[in-house]
């Protein structure tokens, strides 16, 4: 094995090496034993900078992220360092010294000189150390960050040791990573949810709006020419349409304040329920015949909207007196389905057992937006009337997590 910056040990310094490997194991250890919660991922390499300093018997060190122009080290945390050094350590151009070698070749450096740092940076601080390890943070051979570790006197790394602070580097590299990854995840799920408002707001409450503007105009075309009749018709639509916009308005706040119950899926469905009746006159039972519901939080959240959503059209559109909510779970799937005793779907032509796509339905936002959601679960809507009369809306996605986007 050719590994850079091996060192092999001379005869009688088997303990030594054997205590190095030690360390390292314990390192190596700790890392994969505690990952970053919540608190994030930069504040959980600052705290394990502790354990490095201590199981490598460092007198000080200095933790570093590729910062995010890809050109320079951001210090995340450093233990010993006086203030005035971090301060002007805070950003590094990412090839300086034994790190930037360390990133370019995302190599372990067990044996790099403290005194070149003094140089690059005219810092004399570092001039008083004897050696220092520099560990790249990989992840699949790229680099996103370095530990520096300083150590008062130079000391022999055992090649194997160098292996374990490579080890140590991935695993590092790997948590930064996902911290990456869930951060990218989170403006995703921002971003489509603010475009899914902005189309929310445009399809209803700016229709409404834009409609009434026209009115208005009329409105006042009809004074003007002193047409009291036109005014008092067009005054008239203008009384209906501010109504509807007010409608609409609390629609969308109902919408958007329906965040998530904290008690997850079941209960906010259970919720909805409760009350449905005497808001809308259709009768409903949720049918839930899932012992156990493994999904995120995001996952529970499209799922109710979803339902949400069927249910409103059922209100709105069916001409129902009893709808119900089924929960299952069908040939690896899980599978809702809000079904209905009212006219059916027109589309379909009112076709008892009619299921399919119909094109006039393409058009419409709620059963798009339904689309889009199902899509984010990996699974589908499927729309059907129902033999006896009435209409089913079905999402089936997969109970697997790991076959839904994000799942593992
Ligand atoms: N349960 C149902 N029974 C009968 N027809 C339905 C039912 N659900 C939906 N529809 C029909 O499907 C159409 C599309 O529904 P969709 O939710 O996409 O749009 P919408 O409710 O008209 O408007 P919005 O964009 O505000 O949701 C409805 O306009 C209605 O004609
Ligand atoms: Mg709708």
């Amino acid at each position: 094995m050719s590994e850079p910056g091996l060192i092999r040990l001379a005869p009688g310094r088997a303990d030594a090496a054997a205590a190095e490997k030690l360390r390292a194991l314990q390192i190596l250890a700790e890392a994969t034993s505690s990952l970053p919660g919540d608190a994030g991922v930069e504040e959980w390499l600052g705290r394990f900078l502790a354990t490095m300093i201590r199981l490598t018997d460092a007198a000080a060190g200095a933790v570093r992220v590729v910062a995010e122009d890809g050109r320079q080290l951001r210090l995340v945390a450093s233990a010993g360092l006086p203030a005035e050094v971090a301060a002007r350590e805070k950003l590094m151009p990412l090839d300086c010294g034994a790190c930037g070698v360390a990133v370019r070749e995302a190599a372990v450096n067990p044996a790099a000189s403290a005194l070149a740092c003094a140089t690059h940076t005219s810092q004399s601080w570092f001039a008083g150390f004897g050696g220092m390890i520099v560990v790249p943070l990989t992840h699949h051979g790229s680099v996103l960050g370095v530990y520096n570790l300083f150590l008062r006197a130079p000391r022999l790394i055992p090649g194997e040791v160098v292996l374990l602070y490579r080890s140590i580097g991935e695993h590092l590299g790997m948590a930064l990573e996902n911290a990456r990854l869930a951060r990218e995840n989170l403006r995703m799920t921002v971003m489509n949810e603010r475009q899914m408002m902005a189309n929310e707001v445009h399809d209803s409450l700016a229709q409404t709006m834009a409609y009434m503007k026209m009115r208005l105009a009329l409105l006042l075309d009809a004074l003007r020419a002193d047409e009291r009749e036109r005014a008092l018709k067009y005054a008239s639509d203008l009384q209906d349409g501010l109504g509807e916009a007010y409608a609409d308005l609390r629609e969308l706040l109902a919408q958007f304040r329906s965040r998530m119950d904290p008690l997850g899926l079941v209960h906010a469905l259970q919720g909805i329920a409760a009350g449905f009746e005497d808001r809308t006159g259709v009768a409903l039972t949720i049918d839930n015949r899932l012992p156990e519901l493994d999904l995120t939080v995001d996952e529970e959240a499209n799922v109710f909207h979803i339902v949400q959503e069927a249910l409103a059209n059922v209100a709105r559109h069916s001409g129902a007196r009893r709808a119900r909510v089924v929960m299952e779970e069908r040939a690896g799937e899980y599978a809702f389905s809000v079904e209905d005793d009212g006219n059916g779907f027109f589309a379909l032509g009112s076709r008892a057992g009619a299921t399919g796509e119909p094109r006039e339905l393409r058009h419409h936002l709620g059963v798009n937006i339904m689309r889009e959601r199902a899509q984010r679960l990996a699974g589908r809507i499927e729309i059907a009337n129902l033999p006896q009369g009435g209409a089913r809306v079905g999402l089936a996605f997969p109970v697997a997590a790991a076959e839904r986007p994000g799942g593992s």
